[in-house]
């Protein structure tokens, strides 16, 4: 329990403020939360969504947690690690045949933590709820906390709500943006949900393609209780292609970012969400004056298995 108690008592994530000049150049002041220092492996947005998900799976007395992803994600990842760090076994149910997944990293890696493997063809991992998959599969779900694909449910809200908190903290006043990368649009939503006033603006970045983000953040937030507010906006077009995709502009994009401000990112999250912003403030989209929070929600992971898919070494270590 002691160790359960550091979800919550962990420091804020640092807050850097970064020289950039094409931002500088249109008075812009940049900042970039970093989400990935919070923890070695359960990195940025996985921890903040993780975080009362174990807390809540602890109270019903579960000592198991269970949950879906595809053979690169995140969330398996993350998942994994933190059953090993935080004492609950764990089972991952995973899109995608054993034998091709046998040399990618996160899966070695959500293995060498004590994860539970299972493997099921895309087709059936697309068409089934997650409940028929665990029955078809014969998995038994007792003690077990559910987890949904990309840790995408109410309680990885408050999580999320806090990064807004820890940075106005940290700011001493809210920014005018925060931008974020958006997958299932949950982290997005919780820090919506965490500003009040009218101010400041969470700009969410899809980084898969189909405009279908809008509704499934609007959805979300009505299904956990959040009033509808006008302080969060979809920014569509830089998803390089769709989910996992991406073009040279990206990869040197993440490489020039990294050489000018030392700051990693991935090419499947935020690599993308911050390609956006910089897009963006080429633009003229955000009024001079302007601060500006980019939202590092790790993924750092992914790297080496997209190096190794797309040629070693894409993605400058
Ligand atoms: C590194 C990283 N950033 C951003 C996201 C997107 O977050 P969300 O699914 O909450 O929209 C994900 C996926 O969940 C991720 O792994």
């Amino acid at each position: 329990m002691e160790k359960l108690a550091q979800l919550l008592q962990h420091p804020p994530s640092p807050l850097e403020t970064v020289h950039d000049e094409l931002f500088a150049a249109k008075g812009l002041r940049l900042f970039v939360k970093r989400d990935d220092l919070l923890h070695p492996q359960v990195s940025g947005n996985k921890w903040r969504k993780l975080q009362h998900n174990l807390l809540g799976a602890n109270r019903l007395g579960h000592s198991k947690l269970i949950t879906f992803g595809g053979a690169f994600s995140n969330h398996i990842a993350a998942v994994a690690a933190a059953g090993l760090d935080f004492g609950f076994s764990t089972l991952g149910v995973i899109s995608g045949e054993a034998d091709e997944a046998r040399q990618n990293p996160t899966l070695r890696f959500a293995k060498a933590c004590g994860m539970a493997l299972h493997f099921t063809s895309r087709t059936a991992f697309r068409s089934n709820s997650p409940n028929d998959l665990l029955k078809i599969l014969g998995i038994s779900t007792e003690g077990a906390t559910i987890l949904p694909q990309g840790g995408a449910n109410c309680l990885a809200l408050p999580g999320c709500r806090a990064i807004v908190a820890e940075t106005e903290a940290q700011l001493g006043h809210l920014p005018d943006y925060f931008v974020t990368a958006c997958g299932t649009g949950t982290t997005l939503a919780g820090i919506a949900s965490g500003i009040s006033g009218q101010g400041c603006k969470a700009l969410g970045v899809p980084v898969i393609k189909g405009g279908f983000m809008q509704k499934e953040v609007e959805n979300l937030l009505a299904a956990c209780g959040e009033t509808p507010s006008t302080n969060w906006q979809i920014v569509d077009g830089y998803h390089h292609g769709g989910y996992a995709k991406w073009t040279p502009e990206l990869v040197a994009f993440i490489n020039d970012f990294k050489r000018r401000t030392g700051i990693p990112l991935d090419p499947i999250y935020t690599g993308k969400a911050f390609y956006a912003a910089s897009q963006l403030a080429k633009e003229g989209y955000f009024p001079a004056g302007s601060s500006i929070v980019l939202v590092h929600t790790g993924g750092l992971q992914g790297i080496a298995g997209f190096n190794e898919r797309f040629g070693g070494g894409v993605i400058e270590a």
